[in-house]
């Protein structure tokens, strides 16, 4: 997967900068061009002659120096295709979250458009003081990824989170990070958020729905290709810059828009938590406390199960949040909605489901055993489902076609 790829290693000064060593030899072995980036402090940890004789090129330390040319730190953004920071400091964390260009590497980081991991590693302390906490949430929200420290035995005597992950891992997880293309040519239609079924003019009913689920779906089929059309209720993420957003309040508006677009799609994802069932009446004015008491329901359509009624040639991926009899309820809901893969999500766990940047899921299809995947960062989980996905998109189109355009038979 990484084959051929450019990986610019960014190397910061902590202890761990000695592993950032094997990182480099095992990219190394995987075929990839490697460009290693240093801060200052990394130099007083590996010298750079380490990096340079593993990685075979020079190793780019100063913003300033005249052999690295004038524009290092734009040409060495432009040319990576994936981009690591490992081991990444309290220091380096601070500075980036706060967007701070005063070195070579944070200074690339902002002219780099390509995937970023960062891979701190620390102290447990400075890693659970609450400053670099926001830094990481900060740096999430920026669209960074983020890859958890191996918790155990630290340098400093500590036991606790704050250790490296062993390189192996990080280069799977950067694997994982690397942009395929393979649903070029296809339209994509992401759902997220919540709901929100309005009572009277200040109040209504909604769920705990973050919107970090299916905003990383939506980022992800970006970043493989797709035109992305995200129809988006209330969200606490920012959404990706590049899909075609069409934000919603209710089930009935999400409706709407979902059954207009879905002629146009290939694929449709709903992670949105739909609310089920709406008030009855809407009060035009601000209900008083003395005065009505009784809220009376209606259900609200269910929009999977209408689009899994005239499903054509697409592909159609739901969600089902469960907290008791995971799999029994999500062969149900399969079945029921006509869909081609349903992920079941087990919300009574705080690792999993709302809110959570993490999920533990389980894949669920019309055929064959359930998959279940460890727990991992949504935006993993994100790039799972998407090659399920994209292998169904790719048994569908019809054989010998070999285009990718809009006119090689997709449902457009
Ligand atoms: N869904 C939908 N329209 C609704 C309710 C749910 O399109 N009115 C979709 C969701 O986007 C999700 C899937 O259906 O992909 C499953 O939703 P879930 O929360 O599991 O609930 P329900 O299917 O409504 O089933 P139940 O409440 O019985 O668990």
């Amino acid at each position: 997967m990484l084959t051929g790829k450019t990986v610019l290693v960014g190397v910061t000064g902590g202890i761990a900068a000695y592993k950032a060593a094997e990182l480099v030899s095992l990219l190394v072995r995987e075929g990839t061009v490697v460009r290693v980036v240093m801060t200052a402090a990394a130099t007083r940890f590996v010298a750079p002659l380490t990096f340079a004789s593993l990685s075979g090129n020079p190793v780019a330390c100063d913003l300033f120096a005249p052999a690295a040319g004038v524009h290092a730190h734009i040409d060495l953004a432009a040319a990576a295709d994936l981009v690591v920071v490992a081991p990444a400091t309290a220091d380096f964390l601070a500075k980036a979250a706060a967007g701070l260009a005063d070195d070579l590497l944070t200074t690339l980081l902002l002219a780099c458009t390509r995937p970023v991991l960062l891979c701190p590693a620390m102290n447990t302390n400075m890693y659970r003081h609450p400053a670099v906490r926001e830094n990481l949430a900060r740096l999430a929200r920026l669209g960074y990824h983020l890859m958890e420290p191996d918790a155990g035995r630290l340098a400093c005597g500590t036991v606790g989170p704050g250790r490296l992950p062993e390189p192996a891992r990080i280069v799977e997880h950067l694997a994982a990070l690397c942009p395929r293309r393979d649903l070029a040519g296809y339209t994509v239609l992401v759902t997220a958020g919540a709901t929100r079924e309005p009572i009277d003019p200040v109040r209504f009913i909604s769920n705990r729905s973050s919107g970090k689920m299916g905003f990383a779906l939506a980022r992800a089929a970006l970043e493989r290709g797709a035109r992305v059309i995200l129809v988006s209720g209330a969200a606490e993420v920012e959404p990706p810059p590049g899909v075609e957003l069409v934000t919603v309040d209710t089930a009935e508006a999400m409706r709407s828009a979902v059954l207009s677009f879905a002629p146009e799609c290939d694929l449709i994802v709903k992670a949105a938590a739909v609310a089920d069932y709406r008030p009855a009446r809407v009060a035009d004015q601000k209900i008083k406390k003395d005065r009505e008491r009784t809220l009376e329901l209606v259900r609200n359509p269910d929009i999977l199960q209408e689009l899994g009624a005239s499903k054509g040639n697409r592909v159609l991926v739901g969600f089902a949040a469960e907290t008791e009899n995971l799999l029994e309820s999500a062969r149900a809901k399969l079945t029921k909605k006509n869909l081609d893969l349903l992920v079941a999500n087990d919300v009574s766990r705080a690792d999993s489901g709302f809110g959570s940047d993490t999920n533990l899921v389980w894949l669920v299809f019309p055929e064959g055993p359930p998959q279940e995947l460890p727990l991992m960062d949504k935006r993993l989980v994100a790039e799972r489902i998407l090659d399920e996905a994209a292998g169904i998109l790719a048994g569908r189109r019809p054989t010998g076609s070999g285009l990718t355009g809009a006119t090689d038979g997709h449902n457009h």
